[in-house]
């Protein structure tokens, strides 16, 4: 019998090599290739059409299981989740270190059990006195959770065949566990793998809710292998700035809900306070119009957020490459918008640095942008402030064109709502608005020339 080959798998891209290198070939990762033991091959002249159970068939109108959820006790924890946790399913909470996602889920198991349900909190990062002691600044001291420190997934599964199906389990990490199926060290995509997969299955058949708690790496995705997230059926990131206060719960994936609603929190003292109302959070509340500030009524999910927008521009005296830098927007788009501005509105930002940040650590995705950062974009080039109580939304195409967006009437109704008297956008909405003196904009171009008219 021939030797089996070594294999090397990336923690990182889950890519295969058979010879170890420094640097995975395939995402440029350093460090993370490890080998791992070959998967038995099966021969190919097994035939698997005969000695298999017959499986049914069913309707898709047959009448099935209603989808039952449990609420984790957090309204915007559900919200993100579309609605609760579903029994029976697996989330995949992925998030920087030092994010919240301990806080956020002892949280929720401490409500989950003073709600009369069983939830187990598994750490296997933390002592039992560590947990025990957040759950005491948390105010929670007194919650039944049923808490312990362990990485063995058979003395888990073990431990939980001997006691009442819990409503929630979580793990707290799944880098940290370790499968004595298979060999290698925890945190090793064989092992992250196996580990996920014996936990899943058991809340699979039990109808337990399972939260993992996921490592991510540098650029931001979940550590370990891509199969993991295809294994569970909601993945969930909790992200935001560990300087800024606020935190944003997203799902990326989810088999029972939509993908775009947010939930979102505050880290205090105490733990995590949920924000109901986020649409004035991420303003900077400044008195003084400075200029280079515009306003973006942004849409997370079906809510409207107000976003503050900052665009810094420095003339640069010498020939040296100008510096451009974007925190909270895709630095795509920014050189995007840049080149329109300068083809279509014969602005020149060639010889300056252009520094462009979302206020309060918030992440933009939203297309709509396009005419809030162009409209900072000049207000900082010309030196004049934008009107203090005036929003911007549109996307620009590379025409120079301000193209219609999604969900107009709530951006207007929402800016109207909290103050803000005048707002600019595409020209598909009506300009008769209530509550709002709405301006409505074809060009890039009638945008500058408002701007350098005074708006
Ligand atoms: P944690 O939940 O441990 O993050 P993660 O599990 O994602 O790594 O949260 C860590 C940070 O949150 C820590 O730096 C301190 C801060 N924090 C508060 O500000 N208030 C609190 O009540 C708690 C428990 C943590
Ligand atoms: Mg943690």
């Amino acid at each position: 019998m021939a030797k089996p080959k070594r294999r090397y798998i990336c923690a990182a891209c889950g890519s295969v090599t058979h010879r170890w290198q420094g640097q995975c070939a395939d995402c440029g990762e350093w460090n993370t290739l490890a080998e791992e033991a070959p998967e038995t091959v099966f021969s190919a002249k097994h035939d698997l059409s005969a000695g298999g159970r017959a499986i049914k068939f069913e309707a898709l109108d047959a009448p099935g299981e209603k989808l039952v959820r449990r609420s984790t006790g957090l309204a915007e924890f559900d919200r993100a989740l579309g609605g609760g946790l579903v029994p029976g399913s697996a989330v995949l909470m992925g998030g920087d270190p030092g994010i919240g996602k301990s806080t956020l889920l002892l949280q929720a198991a401490a409500a989950v059990a003073k709600a009369g349900a069983n939830a187990v909190y598994i750490s296997g990062e933390e002592a039992a006195a560590q947990v025990r002691m957040r759950a005491e600044r948390l105010g929670l001291g007194d919650a039944p959770i049923l808490l312990a420190a362990a990485t063995s997934v058979r003395d888990i599964l073990t431990t939980l065949a001997g006691m009442p199906v819990p409503s929630l389990l979580v793990i707290d990490s799944i880098q940290t566990m370790h499968s004595d199926q298979i060999e290698g060290a925890p945190g090793t995509v064989s092992q992250v793998r196996a580990s996920a997969f014996e936990l899943i299955r058991y809340a699979k058949e039990n109808g337990v809710a399972l939260v993992l708690v996921g490592h991510v790496t540098k650029d931001g995705s979940i550590a370990g292998p891509r199969v993991l997230e295809h294994m569970v059926d909601v993945v969930m990131s909790f992200e935001g700035e560990r300087s800024h206060q606020y935190r944003i719960l997203r799902s990326i994936k989810n088999r029972f809900g939509p993908v775009d609603e947010i939930g979102v929190f505050a880290m205090e003292g105490q733990g995590l306070a949920e924000v109901g109302n986020p649409s004035m959070l991420f303003l900077s509340g400044r008195d003084q119009p400075v200029a280079g500030s515009a306003v973006f009524p942004a849409i997370e999910g079906t809510r409207p957020v107000l976003v503050e927008i900052q665009a810094l521009i420095v003339r640069l005296a010498s020939g040296a490459t100008p510096r451009r830098a974007v925190v909270g927007w895709d630095s795509g788009r920014l050189a995007m918008l840049l080149a329109v501005l300068e083809a279509r509105c014969g602005l020149s930002f060639s010889s300056a640095e252009v520094y462009l940040n979302v206020a309060g650590g918030y992440r933009l995705a939203d297309p709509a942008a396009d005419l809030a950062v162009a409209a900072a974009l000049i207000s900082a080039l010309a030196d004049k402030p934008l009107p203090a109580d005036a929003v911007w939304f549109g996307e620009v195409s590379l025409a120079g064109e301000i193209r219609p967006v999604a969900h107009g009437g709530i951006r207007l109704r929402e800016s109207a709502k909290l103050g803000f008297a005048r707002a600019f956008g595409p020209s598909d909405l009506p300009v008769k608005q209530d509550g709002t003196k709405f301006t409505p904009l074809a060009l890039l171009p009638n945008l500058v020339d408002r701007i350098m008219g005074g708006a």
